[in-house]
């Protein structure tokens, strides 16, 4: 079920004139406005003031924790207090680029900026609304100018706030920052997929607004299209979907579960090496899949998979690349596909998940999809040399949508995200398909209650 409003989201480097077109955008469309940079401004201040060191560890945490960060009227609230001017600064600014890039900071925050924009109606802006905050937003920014251009507008901005600052210097200041969101590890500033890129540079504030509602208003008469596919995917999966036909019946149910477009983590059971192209089969959205490292030191093969979206995970411990791969894919609006048991089991078999897959639900914010393969492990089980006729059943079922709880421990929250993705399988093969989705999540999952 598409939102009553859209979600837009404006993303871009400091200076490219998001604040202001973000604000008046949102006053023009009687949105909510979101400041995302606001909202990190309001914590790296109350970080500032407190004293608390700016590192990961217990007494960032403890500081965290209670702390209140809400928006209203265009105005940011620490605890209560309006704090609109004071996070204005240069010093606070400093402090903010160097707190944004804690996990504790940003998991604090992202949900804080997602809960206000699950029902639409919003105007999202800051560096990640497009890519982690609101991935399936349906109208997406990403405002750029030139390094000048940038400068010159803050050195304006500053003087008339009375602290005059030479150019070089916010020239500098701005490289610096952009050298900082653009590499940091965690939401690194980047063009989302499907932005509608706008360089400013030359244009007034009144004409940016005027783009940015045309486009909207161009939206609204002809919504984006659905996930593009590569030839060779589409090619393959024809073929494939043909062979699998013949040879396990195979049956698609629930497929109008998987949502068109935006980022759809898929978790599935596994007893057969069939299972991935089996579920690519099924899907009607292209894939990508994680799969063992070791398949791709087999030379040809190996190019084959690449080329079919197949990415390396190590299983021995944790990877942080194939991690990294995994959260680039669903920033991108993109389908993943995981199996979270990490290695095949026998057919009917449901085996507890590795926190890896409640750890991507939780921080991606992505439509959870579970899925249940019913017949692969009888058509090609472990230890077989080939596959024999069976038939094969592959069900996607309603999407999940998890958030992480405030001040929970987040090991925990990612192993109860992981456990109810796995009871959602079990759900689905014990056959209780609860109805027909229209591929948006019935409800978000706050993980992490205790209790549970
Ligand atoms: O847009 P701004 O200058 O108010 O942002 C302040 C800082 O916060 C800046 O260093 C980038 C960072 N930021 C972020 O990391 N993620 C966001 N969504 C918004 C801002």
């Amino acid at each position: 079920m598409a939102r009553k409003h859209p979600v837009i989201t404006i993303d871009g480097p400091a200076g490219a004139g998001k604040s202001t077109a973000a604000r008046m955008l949102a006053e023009r469309l009687s949105y909510t406005l979101i400041p995302t940079g606001a909202m990190y401004r309001a914590l790296a201040l109350s970080v500032m003031r407190s004293g608390v060191p700016v590192r990961e560890g217990a007494e960032l945490r403890a500081h965290l924790a209670p702390l209140s960060i809400t928006v209203a009227a265009g105005r940011v609230y620490l605890d209560g207090e309006d704090v609109t001017e004071p996070i204005r600064s240069r010093e606070v600014a400093q402090v903010t680029s160097d707190v944004t890039t804690l996990p504790s900071v940003r998991a604090k925050v992202t949900p804080l900026q997602r809960r206000p924009a699950a029902e639409g109606g919003v105007v999202l802006e800051g560096r990640d609304t497009g890519t982690v905050v609101c991935p399936d937003a349906e109208v997406k920014f990403f405002l750029t100018a030139s390094l000048e251009a940038r400068a010159q507008r803050r050195q304006a901005e500053l003087a008339a706030a009375g602290t005059p600052v030479a150019l070089d210097a916010i020239t500098s200041e701005l490289a610096t920052r952009d050298r900082q969101d653009e590499t940091r590890e965690l939401a690194p500033l980047r063009r989302p997929e499907g932005a509608i890129e706008l360089d400013t540079s030359g244009l007034t504030v009144d004409q940016v607004v005027e783009r940015l509602l045309a486009a909207i208003e161009h939206h609204k008469s002809a919504p984006a299209p659905a996930a593009r596919w590569s030839r060779f995917y589409a090619a393959m999966r024809i073929l494939a979907v043909a062979v699998m036909r013949l040879m396990f019946r195979l049956e698609a149910l629930g497929s109008e579960n998987v949502p068109e477009r935006g980022p759809v983590l898929m978790v599935a059971n596994h007893s057969s090496l069939l299972d991935p192209p089996l579920i690519g089969g099924a899907s009607d959205r292209q894939l990508t899949y994680l799969a063992k490292a070791e398949l791709f030191e087999i030379p040809l093969f190996s190019r084959l998979i690449r080329a079919l979206n197949a990415r390396p995970v190590r299983r021995e411990g944790a990877d942080p690349s194939a991690l990294r791969t995994a959260r680039r894919v669903l920033e991108e609006g993109g389908a993943l596909l995981v199996f979270p048991e990490g290695t095949r089991g026998e057919e009917g078999d449901i085996r507890p998940a590795k926190p890896g897959a409640g750890l991507l639900a939780v921080s991606s914010g992505a439509a959870v999809v579970p899925v249940y393969v019913r017949g692969s492990g009888r058509a090609w089980p472990k230890g077989r040399r080939f596959p024999r006729s069976a038939k094969v059943t592959v069900t996607f079922g309603k999407p999940l949508r998890f958030e992480a709880e405030r001040g929970a421990d987040r090991k925990a929250q990612y192993e109860i995200a992981s456990r109810e993705m796995m009871d959602a399988i079990s759900r689905l093969r014990d056959g209780m398909i609860a109805g027909t989705g229209q591929g948006r999540p019935e409800s978000v999952r706050v993980v992490g209650r205790s209790g549970k």
